[in-house]
């Protein structure tokens, strides 16, 4: 299994293009089930996770053409998906398990074809992350759902959704997309309240607007989505990763460097920016994106994570890293999931002095890093540990970096080129 090795310790400066974002990529990939016309999705991101998504979507009979792909090169990557006859409309345990997101096959799926079935996706590292929300949304949209066997099977009665309304108990990201992606096909009105509003699923509001959907209130909690007879395919491109911004942002915070973020989009990254700014960062917009600059000792930060517009989850990992060498207590608080910590005792092995209590967790900075070898355990606790590597003493190893290879894009040549000194170290 290949790993990343860093020697850490060095002042990162420079520019890191910021790659279309992951999240959004696979939301909109399963938009092509929804038309038989081409679907062209540019400014994907070259990951695990979209080739995954792309393999199943092949399995359910969509094709699938990239151009741009070639690694390391500036060519943009673009995708142009096109489902004009649906093979199969079973997404099976052995795609599913490999990548959660799988689960939002569900809902395009069953728009088009009035029927849908998926594996239930089972566990994942950092929580149970169940499906229920997914179900009931759809429920309300006119579905009839079945759980048998480890699937979920979703039918929709006379081979049309009827469309209704929703109300979330709690902001669901992937529910929300999966009840777009099925509302936007049924007969009537469907309305969604207290929806997601991560930029993402403005994203995916977007594309299905482009294709022809009928959705207002986009950017808010409330969705008003009338159901329309088709979709045409279209030429779409993807957002910019304010995840992957934002972990880069934390590179140049830990180890007191200064990175641009090329094509990042600071409007919606105004709580990671604010967490940013309040621990002492300097930010500048430029023309294309944000330059970000730490030019004196970090300040500790009090951060609870939220649904957007509040602090994301997905950037919770990569400022405690960042919190670890800054002076003075640091206080986070997990809401979202609830096993989102599995970094901490990696943290510690490289000298950060962390209590966790149940979802809150005390930064006790400044602490002087060392380079260690480190496992992690999923996407964002990996890059929490190679930010950890950038600032240590000596050499860091992380291992399993096929977590890393899921969510960012050419990490260790976007790091070396702002000046760290990392490569990957293949198992052979
Ligand atoms: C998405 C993101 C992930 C991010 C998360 C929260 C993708 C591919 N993944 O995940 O990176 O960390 O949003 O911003 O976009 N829940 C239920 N029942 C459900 C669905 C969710 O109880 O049916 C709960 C979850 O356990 C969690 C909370 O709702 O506690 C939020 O999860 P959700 O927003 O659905 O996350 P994902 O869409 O899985």
């Amino acid at each position: 299994m290949d790993s990343i090795r860093i020697t850490g310790g060095k002042r990162l400066e420079g520019k890191i293009p910021i790659s279309g974002a992951k999240n959004s990529a696979l939301t909109l990939l399963p938009c092509a089930l929804l038309t038989a016309g081409k679907l062209t999705l540019g400014n994907l991101p070259r990951l695990a996770d979209v080739d995954s998504f792309g393999h199943l979507l092949n399995e359910l009979g969509v094709s699938t053409k990239v151009s741009g792909a070639k690694r390391g090169g500036g060519a943009k990557r673009r995708m142009t998906l096109q489902a004009d006859e649906i093979a199969s409309t079973v997404a099976p345990y052995d795609m599913v398990r490999k990548m959660r997101a799988s689960i939002l096959v569900l809902g395009p799926m069953l728009a088009r074809m009035g029927e849908s079935t998926v594996s239930l996706p089972g566990g994942c590292a950092i929580g149970d992350r169940p499906i229920d929300l997914h179900l009931k949304a759809l429920e309300a949209i006119g579905a009839e759902i079945e759980l048998a066997a480890g699937y979920v099977k979703a039918v929709a009665p006379g081979g049309r959704l009827s469309g209704g309304d929703f109300s979330f108990p709690v902001v669901s990201v992937g529910a929300t997309e999966n009840a777009l992606m099925a509302a936007v096909l049924a007969k009537g009105r469907s309305e969604l309240f207290n929806a997601a509003r991560e930029p993402e699923i403005g994203d995916l509001c977007n594309l299905l607007v482009a294709m022809g959907a009928r959705i207002a209130g986009i950017g808010s909690a409330h969705l008003v989505i009338d159901g329309v007879e088709g979709l045409d395919g279209c030429d779409y491109d993807v957002m910019p990763d304010r995840i992957e911004a934002g972990s880069y942002a934390c590179a140049a915070g830990i180890t007191g460097g200064s990175i641009e973020l090329a094509g990042a989009r600071p409007e919606d990254m105004l709580a990671i920016t604010n967490g940013l700014a309040a621990a002492g960062l300097m930010i500048e917009m430029t023309g294309d994106g944000m330059r970000v600059t730490a030019d004196k000792p970090l300040r500790p930060l009090a951060i609870s994570t939220a649904p957007f517009p509040g602090f994301p989850t997905d950037m919770q990992a990569q400022f405690m890293a960042m919190l670890t060498v800054a002076e003075g207590q640091s206080f986070l608080e997990e809401t979202i999931f609830e096993n989102r910590y599995m970094h901490v005792p990696e943290l510690r092995r490289m000298g950060a002095e962390i209590e966790v209590h149940g979802r809150s967790a005390i930064v006790k900075g400044p602490s002087r890093l060392t380079g260690a070898q480190v496992m992690a355990t999923d996407l964002r606790a990996s890059m929490s540990l190679i930010l950890a590597g950038l600032a240590a003493e000596g050499e860091t190893e992380v291992m399993r970096v096929y977590h890393l290879d899921r969510g960012y894009e050419r990490l260790e040549d976007k790091l070396s080129a702002v000046g760290a000194t990392i490569e990957r170290v293949s198992a052979g």
